[in-house]
């Protein structure tokens, strides 16, 4: 069993999120919404982040494979279910922006598409891991270079449902 250890709390979580939201309705004002979750991490902040945003949105999802384990792996497009973005304001909903590889590598391929706007907004984000340059629309928290699991987030698949951000304390 590992050692996981609370780093943001469920209320702390819930309040930065519906501030986003409000940010987001606010920009958003004259535009259709259409957010893109990125199954499976973004399911949780994709649901709570829509809940509190006061106006119609539409949601779809893309599953994308990037980690197994704590490793980096190859970016994998597992599949697309998106319906035809073109001339639509997209958002991208992430779970964590951690190296930066598979945004740098899935925006490209949604403007492909020629939506009429592409933002990503991220619940997290660890800059100290970037290895290609990329910075979100909108970011919940910064978080330091620790392996994080819960509020979708995974180890090896575990974890997801965890309530909270946790983190997995390594016992050297
Ligand atoms: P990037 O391509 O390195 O930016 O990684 C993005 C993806 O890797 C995220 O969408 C997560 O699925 C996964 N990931 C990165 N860091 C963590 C972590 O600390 N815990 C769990 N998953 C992570
Ligand atoms: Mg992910």
């Amino acid at each position: 069993m590992d050692n996981i250890k609370v780093l943001i709390d469920e209320k702390t979580l819930k309040q930065r999120i519906k501030d986003i939201a409000k940010e987001i309705e606010k920009d958003y004002k004259d535009k259709e919404i259409n957010l893109i979750c990125i199954l499976k991490g973004s399911i949780f902040f994709t649901c709570e982040l829509a809940k509190n945003i006061n106006k119609n949105v539409k949601i779809d999802f893309l599953r994308i494979a990037s980690y197994d384990g704590t490793d980096s792996n190859k970016i994998k497009l597992v599949a697309d279910l998106l319906p035809s973005i073109k001339d639509k304001d997209i958002i991208v909903i992430e779970d964590i922006i951690d190296t930066g590889k598979t945004l740098n590598y899935l925006i490209p391929y949604l403007k492909k598409s020629n939506p009429s706007s592409i933002k990503v907004c991220t619940l997290l984000d660890k800059p100290s891991r970037r290895i290609v340059d990329f910075k979100a629309d909108y970011v919940g928290f910064e978080v330091e270079d620790k392996f994080i699991v819960g509020y979708g987030l995974d180890y090896n698949q575990n974890y997801r449902n965890l309530p909270f951000i946790g983190y997995i304390e390594k016992n050297d």
